[in-house]
């Protein structure tokens, strides 16, 4: 098991290796450079004068769905305007490269996916799904008439497949999450503010169980909390790190220090 303890980029790269358990846990800062707002810069325009329990809660839905359905689907018509940036495409590479590496994404936006990540965990589920209010019954995206549309087993309001304020996680998907975190030797957050539990508990835990962690974010968030802080945007630090892999996988870098 990897010891914690201050260490630098170059000494990170030397431990990467497709024999270690890497989990990699992404947050909204992964889809900024794909034009994706982050979710609370989301608040934009129209959406402004909301706070965001009111649009992403049940409560919030209940109280106006079809407010909250046309926020929904505001932010979708983003996502599908948008494409995988080099974060998410070098993360997709990742899962070949190291085998033994499990993605967990905060994100609802697929875009994991879209850059060809096969293995995804959506611990906060997909905005791309329809759930129905009562049964959970699965749907694909239904575009709201003048009033949310209706599931056509059950009759009950569609709603986003993804988690509210105040909802509960998937337990299989939390289950699975557990496991991964129980075996890992590297952990890696990038993009996220790390204050939306479970995921905001994670780092801690891998780092507790001796874990090696590394925290990638534009802004200095949670550098006190882990062994080597990159400050940086996703795509430009994740390029660095995948630039430093193939040096050493070439035999060509210098030795480390
Ligand atoms: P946040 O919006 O809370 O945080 C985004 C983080 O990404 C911030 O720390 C930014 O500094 C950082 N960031 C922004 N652009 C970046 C870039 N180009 N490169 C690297 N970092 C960048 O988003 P999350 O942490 O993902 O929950 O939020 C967690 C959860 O809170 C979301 O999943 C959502 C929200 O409630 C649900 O939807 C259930």
């Amino acid at each position: 098991m990897m010891k914690p303890g201050k260490i630098d980029e170059q000494n990170f790269i030397q431990r990467l290796s497709p024999e270690r358990r890497i989990v990699v846990l992404t947050g909204a800062g992964i889809s900024a450079e794909s034009g994706i707002p982050t979710f609370r810069d989301a608040q934009e325009g129209l959406w402004s004068q909301f706070r965001p329990e009111e649009l992403a809660s049940p409560e919030g839905f209940r109280k106006n769905p079809k407010l909250v359905f046309d926020w929904y689907a505001w932010r979708r018509q983003k996502v599908l305007e948008a494409k995988p940036n080099l974060g998410h495409q070098i993360l997709a590479a990742w899962e070949k490269q190291f085998p033994h590496l499990t993605l967990i994404t905060q994100n609802v936006d697929g875009l994991h996916q879209a850059a060809g990540s096969e293995h995804v965990m959506e611990m906060h589920g997909s905005i791309h799904r329809l759930i129905c209010l009562e049964e959970r019954h699965p749907s694909p995206w239904v575009a709201a008439g003048s009033d949310v549309p209706l599931c056509p087993r059950c009759q009950s309001p569609l709603r986003p497949d993804v988690v509210w304020f105040g909802e509960m996680l998937d337990r299989v998907i939390l289950q699975r999450i557990g496991r991964a975190l129980s075996q890992c030797e590297i952990f890696i957050a990038v993009g996220t503010s790390g204050v939306v539990y479970p995921a905001a508990g994670f780092l801690d835990e891998v780092r507790a169980a001796g874990a090696l962690t590394v925290v990638i974010n534009k802004e200095r968030v949670g550098a006190d909390r882990t062994d080597l802080f990159l400050q940086g945007s996703a795509s430009e630090v994740l390029q660095r790190l995948q630039s430093g892999w193939n040096q050493r996988d070439q035999g060509t870098d210098s030795p480390a220090r």
